[in-house]
Formats: C-alpha cells, structure tokens, sequence
C-alpha cells in the first residue's frame, strides 16, 4: 500500500451543538480520483477542511505519505501538497484573478510585488485550462463560475500532490465542466490524487474510480465505482428509497397572464426579450452561460438597469427601479449568488427566513413578532429538512446545501405571487431536490407564478410547464412541456444570430 497518498482514521469532530463527524475513516491512493459524496451537513466539507488544515480533530489520526502527521494550519497543508478548492467563493473581489492567485506568495522583484511576472504566471495556468480570462480582471466583475475557474487556477498553481475539489461543477455549464473533468484526468495521470465531492450523481461514473459514502457524520462504505450502480449509492448515502416527484402538469392551465415582458433590451447582454408568464404556471428558462437568463431576471426584478422595454403585472404597466419595487408588487426573486445576495451569513437562520416578510411582522407586538418569527422559520426547517442544531445557529456554521435551502425557505415565506427561481436546487443533495420540487409544484398548485432558471436540463424537464429557451441575450424558443425535450432545447440554446422565435407554443 506504498502508493497511499492520504489516511485518515477514526476521525472525530464536534462544534457547538452538532457532532459533525463520528469515527469517520478516508483513504486516497496516489493517481485516483476518490468521491467523496453524502446529503447535505453528513459531513464532507468538514472532513476535507481538516486535511486542509482549516479545522483540527477532536479525536483520530491522519497519515500522510506514510507518516502520521498534524496539519495545523492551511499553509502547512499546502507546503505538504495538499491544496483545496472550496464550496463556497473565497476569493478578494476587489483584487485581480492573478492577485488573487498569488496572494501571500508574490513574486517579487527588488522587494517589489512583480506584476508583470504574477499575470504572465497566471496566464500559463489559464492557458492549461483552455480558459479564455485576463488574469488583470477584477473578480468582482466575473460571473460565478468564472470566479470558480479562478478559484480552480489557484488550486492547481500550488502542483499538490492531493487535490481536493468540494462541489467545484455547482457553479460550472457543461462546457467548463468538461474542461475540468480534462484537467482532473491529466493530473490523475501525473499520479495526482484527487478528492472530488459532488450532489449529481451523473458525474460519479463519468469521473471517480473509487466513491465513499458518509451519511450523519459516519462512516459507510467505500466502493469501486465500476463495481456499482447510482441506485446503491444513493441508498447508502440516504439509508431509505427516494420517490422522484413526477411533473404535476395540470390538466386545464390558465391563461391569465400574471406577467408579460415586452422588448426589454440593454446593450449586448438583453436583445429585445419578450415573455408572457400565467398563473399558476411554473416557465422554465434554459440556456448556455451567458445566455442572458439571469440578466433577464434581474433586470425585471429591478436590479440592474435596461435601456428600453416594457413590463406589466396582470395587465397594468409597472416601472420597477430597484428591488424594493418589485418587493411591493409581490415579486420575489432568488439568486444564484446566495453569498453575494442571498444570506446574511453573520445573522441566525430564523432571522434570515423571516428577514423578506419582516416588515410585515414588525407591525406585531414584541413576543408575538418573535413567535410568528418561529413558527414561521420552523415550517421551513422542517419542510425543507433544513440541518441544523437550533435556530439560533448563524447561517456561516450550517453546511454549502443546507444555506441554499435557507435561501429558497426565506422567498418560500414571503408568499408572494411570482417567484423567480435563479439555480434553485444548486449544491442541494438528491432527496432535498425532490422535497424542493413538491414544494414548487404545490405553490403552483395553489397559483402562483414561478419562473425557474436552470442549468441542469432534466430539472427544466421534469418542472418546467412551459420552457423559454435563451442563447446570446435572445428569447430563441417557447416550448410546450410536451415539446420540451433535450435535443429541441439545445438546438434552440444554440440558434446563434437570433434565428426566429418559436412563437407557436403558446399554452393551449
Ligand atoms: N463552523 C461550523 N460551526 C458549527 N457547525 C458547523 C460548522 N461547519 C459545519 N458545521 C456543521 O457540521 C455538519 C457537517 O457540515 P459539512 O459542511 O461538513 O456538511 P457537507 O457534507 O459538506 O454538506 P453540503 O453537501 O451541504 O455541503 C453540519 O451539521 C453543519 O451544520
Ligand atoms: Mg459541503
């Protein structure tokens, strides 16, 4: 066994209120990629921040390369080889991708930071990863997922020779998704080993040798991957069967538009959009990266500017400047950038569900405000199943998935009439998706108007009413749900120059 890289044995780990891990064992060989997968909060990122040196055991021994060893802190973990791509974005926005690659390490020349050689070092790592991004680029400036090719660039400059990526595709298309699984192959042949946690179980097959399971903060099984199917696995991860919520399409839809959308253009971003959404309607919007999805929403809920088009809500024209607007005509809006939008990460959970509907509440009495408070937050911990000792527990301490249901909770409390979704279920483990999905049938359901940007195609699929496809800041398609399949989808994601817009399928 001289080829193992990593052993970690017997692993304890508590916080205040919550044994993240009971006992846990782990083992990587040099030139596999090893993953590491489980529901939200059973453990992962905690068990990886350890070997990174973030967190430190309560109890259990870590050997590396053959030697029992401390990793107090993550610089020592990266002077080992042992480097980590977080879940969550770390990185400065206010400083460049290359400064952000080579903080508390930069070349100097004449005790000088030497920009020059920092970007040119930068740009070869770009380079090796196909990535088309200037390294003087503020990273406030980039979308998610370039900011996670960022972080994934910084990672791979410290040549470890234990990598390990914690949920790196949630934010990545398919496109760059390919592009890392590329690296992570070339890396696994220079005898790199490689960690990789995931939530979609596609990629198991597709890219580990070997997959772990922890489920509560324990230990269950490590198996060849070639030596199973996503079925066991996912019985292992959950201990019980999970029932896949089918569409719920209902069979007389309505055709009261809730919202309609007229030529909403701005620059080169939103090219003349127009959409009509129904009540009790869920519309998918589908897409490549940078299709204009998330613009599309942001600048009907009033976050970012446009420079002409029209907006109406149940037939009356509304002029929405900024979010407050679009608050008061019941319009929620969830965004994919939970950090930067989403959470206030330093307040509790119960404050941050009822932090949209706190106006309302405020007009209660004290004690009354507070119960309401959590009663309310309650139902959405137990709804969503929502990890978490308390209430009270800050929204930092809870685990990558279990935050994005916060997120999803807090604009599920505020009752409002259309809701757009923006990568709802992103980072959420395979039996909290299905409880998402009930939920947003059921809002439905009960008519209300929700449009829901996704990534993942057969989420589009399986929710979607009706599909707005995008590609370059155009509406490209409008599908019925029974049109809606992955090859009609892409090739309208990928009509270029505009194409005509489908404009027959119009709910019948
Ligand atoms: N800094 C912290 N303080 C308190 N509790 C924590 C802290 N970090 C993690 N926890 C708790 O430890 C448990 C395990 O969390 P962890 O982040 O390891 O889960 P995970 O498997 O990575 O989940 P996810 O798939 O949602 O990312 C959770 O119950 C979480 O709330
Ligand atoms: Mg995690």
């Amino acid at each position: 066994m001289n080829d193992t890289l990593v052993l970690m044995e017997g692993i304890d780990k508590r916080f205040p209120g919550v044994q993240a891990l009971k006992g846990c064992q782990f083992n990587l060989q040099r030139g596999e990629v090893h993953a590491l997968v489980g529901e939200n909060g059973a453990g992962k990122s905690t068990l990886m921040k350890i070997l990174a040196g973030i967190y430190q055991v309560d109890g259990g021994t870590i050997t590396f390369k053959g030697e029992q060893v401390t990793i107090p802190n993550p610089h020592t973990a990266q002077t080992m080889g042992i480097s980590m791509v977080h879940q969550e974005l770390n990185l400065m926005s206010h400083l460049t991708a290359a400064q952000n690659i080579f903080i508390g390490r930069e070349p100097t020349k004449s005790f000088l930071i030497d920009e020059n050689t920092q970007n040119n070092k930068t740009k070869e790592i770009f380079e090796l990863m196909n990535l088309n991004l200037d390294p003087t680029m503020r990273v406030s400036k980039m979308t998610v997922a370039k900011q996670q090719m960022v972080e994934i660039a910084k990672a791979l400059s410290f040549n470890a020779d234990v990598l390990i990526f914690d949920e790196p595709s949630g934010a990545l298309t398919d496109v760059e998704t390919a592009e890392l699984f590329r690296i992570i192959r070339q890396l696994k042949a220079e005898g790199t080993g490689i960690i990789y946690i995931t939530h979609r179980m596609e990629e198991l097959k597709e890219i580990s040798d070997r997959i772990t399971v922890l489920r509560d903060g324990l230990y269950v099984n490590t198996v060849n991957t070639r030596e199973t199917s996503i079925n066991e696995i996912i019985n292992m991860m959950v201990g019980r069967v999970i029932y896949e919520s089918s569409p719920e399409i209902p069979e007389e839809r309505s055709q009261e538009i809730v919202l309609e959308v007229k030529n909403l253009s701005r620059g080169n971003e939103l090219k003349d959009v127009s959409f009509q959404l129904m009540k009790g309607e869920i519309l998918g919007f589908a897409g490549l990266i940078g299709a204009g999805r998330t613009e599309t929403a942001r600048a009907i809920f009033g976050a970012d500017p446009v420079d002409s088009g029209e907006v109406f809500i149940n037939g009356k024209p509304v002029h929405i400047k900024r979010p407050s607007d679009a608050v008061a005509h019941d319009i929620a809006y969830l965004s994919e950038d939970r950090k930067r939008y989403g959470l206030c990460l330093s307040l509790d959970l119960k404050t941050n569900i009822v932090l949209p509907i706190y106006q309302k509440l405020s007009s209660v009495l004290g004690w009354v405000k507070d119960k309401r408070a959590y009663t309310i937050s309650k139902n959405i911990v137990d709804q969503l199943s929502i990890r978490t000792p308390s209430l009270e527990q800050k929204a930092k301490n809870l685990s990558g998935g279990n935050q994005q249901k916060v997120v999803v909770g807090k604009w599920l409390a505020k009752d409002a009439d259309i809701l757009i979704f923006d990568e709802p279920t992103r980072g959420i483990d395979v039996g909290a998706k299905q409880e998402i999905y009930s939920l947003l049938n059921e809002l439905a359901a009960q008519g209300k108007s929700i449009i829901m940007i996704s990534s993942e195609l057969p989420e589009i699929i399986r929710m979607s009413h009706r599909v707005i496809v995008m590609c370059e800041g155009r509406v490209t398609g409008n599908l019925d749900y029974s049109e809606a399949t992955q090859e009609n989808i892409m090739k309208f994601a990928t009509m270029r120059n505009g194409g005509n817009a489908k404009k027959s399928a119009q709910p019948s």
